[in-house]
């Protein structure tokens, strides 16, 4: 089963290897000759994106700034999770819920923007996200493979029927299948596999990207966090964008270290 996992180990075991291992090179935080270079040129585009993309829209992220979210004394992994989806199903929709209601507000920021308009620019471009908000599709991107699947989804615990919902906020917790069971959101939790297609597409993508953008995530959830290390393995040239340091940083070509709103929107104009 490939379910969401913080084990560093298959990254620090290819680092290990050597192969990939850049921890003397100087972390760079220009927009260089370089990458300007390759953009022009390059004509598959991979981009994997996580919480802090839509940070500006004013999505908070899990991690970053040294902490890791709690709500109502639950760590978020410990809430967003399968096991606490049959212990207690109310206090996961409550928590679904709470991020329903802050994602109903938010609006695609200057980086889901630049990534919608590069679509248009490339031959082959391709976003895989970790984020459930949908705040890419609402921006205009078309080929997204969503990871982790979406929040405006739910599915029935009984029949299976997977649809949209979008009632903010939600008049029944936890909400009805109209053939009576129990809707559950149509979201990967911790301790649950990924949808198999998905990742294999973005595994597949990934292998065959020219370049590979890592933005705004901490890069510690597989099998997420895997894909930088098969993108470098089929050649491409990594960037991440984010203003922390990750795991994944020591791997890439160039850290552009800023926020995604105001690097992407550089690297277009460049
Ligand atoms: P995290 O919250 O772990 O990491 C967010 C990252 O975004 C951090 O590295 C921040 O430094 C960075 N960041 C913050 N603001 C930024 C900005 N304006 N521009 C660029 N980067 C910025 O989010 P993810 O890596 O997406 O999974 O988390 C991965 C998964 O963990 C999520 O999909 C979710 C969570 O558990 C599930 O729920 C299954």
């Amino acid at each position: 089963m490939v379910s969401p996992s913080t084990s560093f180990r298959p990254l620090l075991a290819e680092m290990r290897r050597g192969r990939y291992y850049h921890c003397l090179r100087m972390i760079q935080t220009e927009i260089t000759e370089e990458l300007k270079r390759r953009f022009r040129r390059a004509r598959r585009v991979v981009v994997l994106t996580g919480a802090g993309i839509s940070a500006e829209s004013g999505v908070p992220t899990f991690r970053g700034g040294g902490g890791s979210a709690v709500w109502k004394g639950f760590p978020f992994e410990q809430i967003s999770s399968a096991d606490m989806l049959t212990r207690d199903p109310a206090l996961v929709w409550e928590w679904f819920n709470y991020r329903r209601e802050v994602i109903s507000r938010a609006r695609p920021n200057a980086a889901h923007r630049a990534l919608a308009d590069w679509e248009k620019r490339f031959e082959s471009f391709v976003i895989i996200t970790q984020n459930i908000d949908d705040l890419h599709r609402a921006a205009g991107s078309r080929t997204v493979l969503e990871l982790h699947g979406n929040i405006w989804r739910v599915r029935c615990l009984s029949c299976g029927r997977v649809a949209e919902n979008r009632q903010v906020p939600l008049r029944e917790i936890p909400p009805k299948c109209a053939c009576g069971g129990v809707l559950r959101p149509d979201v990967v939790l911790f301790g649950e596999a990924l949808p198999g297609e998905v990742l294999h597409r973005a595994q597949t993508e990934a292998a065959r990207g020219e370049l590979f953008f890592i933005i705004g995530t901490s890069a510690i959830v597989y099998p997420a966090a895997y894909l930088p290390v098969i993108a470098r393995r089929g050649g491409a040239y990594l960037i991440e964008v984010n203003p922390e340091a990750t795991p994944a940083s020591r791997l890439v070509d160039v850290t552009l270290a800023g926020k995604a709103g105001e690097v992407l929107p550089a690297l277009s104009d460049a």
